[in-house]
């Protein structure tokens, strides 16, 4: 069994389906890819994912575990963060604040390390550590976003849109971060309207159309295939 599988996921906003019979598989230590148009879905798949809404049918199982309905503080518990579109951070709250929240569950001894670890990744936060998450710009609040994750000691990283809104220097410096922290072992799936950025740095992809997987393959496949060059890669 793949580390992540949901089987037949139905889910979306109290009467409204949103995802129909939503099949995938992530295997431990890949860059997976959920890829679509605007209201594709995928946001809504994430927040199935990380219990934030409850799937009226279906299977989510990780690490061997029926996670499907369980709370999103369990769900952080068992090493699933989900990073949201938006960002959503506390932004009266300091940098540092913000990241020491992104520990809130955790009851073992390693926080500060870890808070020194992520300071590594982003010294820009360390030297802003006192300033407001409000003020800072697009690009260092999704540093931001991506430490407060990464401080809740994921195994599995759900990104929203990491890439939205931002200047291409900055994405990719975010970029070379997410193949880092994946070649230390953490499995990371993306979600992204930027078909192209998302297969180009992804091990396997799906697509999403109106709630439903209609293709799924090995990103360098997908990347040359005619119908996704035509309908999402503008050629
Ligand atoms: N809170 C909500 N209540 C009701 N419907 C919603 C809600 N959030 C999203 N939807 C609807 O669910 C569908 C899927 O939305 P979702 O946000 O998952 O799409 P998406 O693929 O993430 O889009 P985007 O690329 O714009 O982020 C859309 O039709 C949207 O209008
Ligand atoms: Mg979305």
């Amino acid at each position: 069994m793949a580390f992540l599988e949901i089987e037949n996921l139905n889910s979306g906003y109290g009467d409204v389906n949103v995802l129909s019979d939503i099949s995938l598989s992530i295997e431990k230590g890949e860059i997976i890819a959920l890829v679509g148009s605007n209201g594709a879905g995928k946001s809504t798949l994430l927040k199935t994912i990380s219990g934030l809404l409850t799937p009226t049918s279906g299977k989510i199982i990780f690490n061997g575990k029926d996670i499907t309905g369980i709370s999103p503080d369990k769900i952080i518990r068992d090493k699933i963060i989900h990073i949201p579109e938006g960002r959503k951070l506390f932004s009266d709250m300091s940098i540092e604040e913000n990241l020491l929240m992104g520990a809130y569950s955790r009851k073992d001894k390693s926080i500060m390390k870890d808070l020194d670890n992520t300071y590594l990744l982003f010294p820009i936060l360390e030297e802003r550590r006192k300033q407001k998450a409000g003020s800072l710009s697009g690009g260092e609040q999704q540093m931001l976003a991506l430490g407060k994750g990464l401080m809740g000691d994921p195994d599995l990283l759900l990104i929203d849109e990491m890439s939205l809104g931002l200047a291409p220097v900055i994405v990719d410096d975010l970029i070379s971060i997410i193949k880092d922290l994946n070649a230390s072992g953490k499995t990371i799936f993306i979600v992204e309207q930027d078909v192209r950025l998302a297969l180009e740095n992804s091990n396997f992809a799906y697509i999403l159309d109106t709630g439903s997987i209609t293709l799924k393959g090995k990103s360098e496949e997908l990347i040359k295939n005619p119908d996704i060059k035509k309908a999402y890669l503008g050629m």
